[in-house]
């Protein structure tokens, strides 16, 4: 009884309007809550995207990477991260040792914000739940917010990503790594401001792997 109460109570802060019951199929839940979200209306960016992006990978991650909304390229073709900043992020799993479908990506807001602004208050306010019950059914390790957009809208706060970064955070009881967005070392000119911003997401990934004995770069 005091199980239940307990998965009661998590789902009751989490918001979330469904319940994944442990020990449920995740490949049927996720199935399913894939097919909510391919027919979501809750907002107006429904009606400029050209496809959803719910997000693709593994279904038991140990590392949940989320980002801010898709990009244009992935606006075109329904999966997250597959641009330019998507390529570096595809590097950074690599030097992880990982690959893409060992883990999970996804993003705040399903559907490509207009010329790529950022999501608004009302639209991450009706998506944030399609990420938080993806985050209940695959059970992550380790969330990873790429960006303070991402992070700031997942927790509800404000900070700066280059004075927060290099701190555990949680998500729901999940430790959570903030790093920079890929994207923000690509907009960089400085190369030597490039290599900096590279080194600290790499510094924050190493962070990762410490949570995940067994895993090593
Ligand atoms: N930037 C994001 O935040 N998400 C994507 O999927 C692509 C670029």
């Amino acid at each position: 009884m005091n199980g239940l109460r307990a998965i009661l109570k998590f789902y009751a802060e989490m918001g979330a309007e469904f319940l994944h019951l442990p020990g449920s199929d995740p490949r049927a839940d996720l199935a399913e809550l894939n097919r909510e979200i391919l027919q979501c209306r809750r907002c107006r960016l429904h009606e400029t995207k050209t496809h959803y992006v719910p997000g693709e990978g593994s279904n038991r991650p140990d590392i949940v990477f989320v980002g801010e909304a898709p990009g244009e390229t992935e606006d075109q073709f329904g999966r997250p991260f597959i641009g330019k900043a998507g390529q570096l992020l595809d590097k950074i799993i690599q030097k992880m040792g990982l690959s893409r479908d060992t883990v999970f990506i996804g993003n705040v807001v399903k559907c490509r914000p207009p010329n790529n602004r950022e999501p608004l208050k009302d639209e991450v306010e009706f998506c944030l739940p399609f990420l938080q019950r993806q985050i209940a059914i695959l059970r992550p390790r380790v969330i990873v917010c790429l960006g303070k957009v991402a992070l700031n809208n997942m927790l509800g706060t404000s900070h700066s990503m280059g004075r927060i970064r290099g701190q555990l955070l949680s998500f729901n009881g999940i430790p959570l790594v903030p790093t920079y967005h890929p994207a923000f070392i690509l907009h960089k000119k400085d190369k030597e401001e490039i290599s900096k911003a590279k080194w600290e997401v790499w510094e924050d990934m190493q962070k990762v792997l410490a949570l995940l004995p067994g895993k090593r770069p």
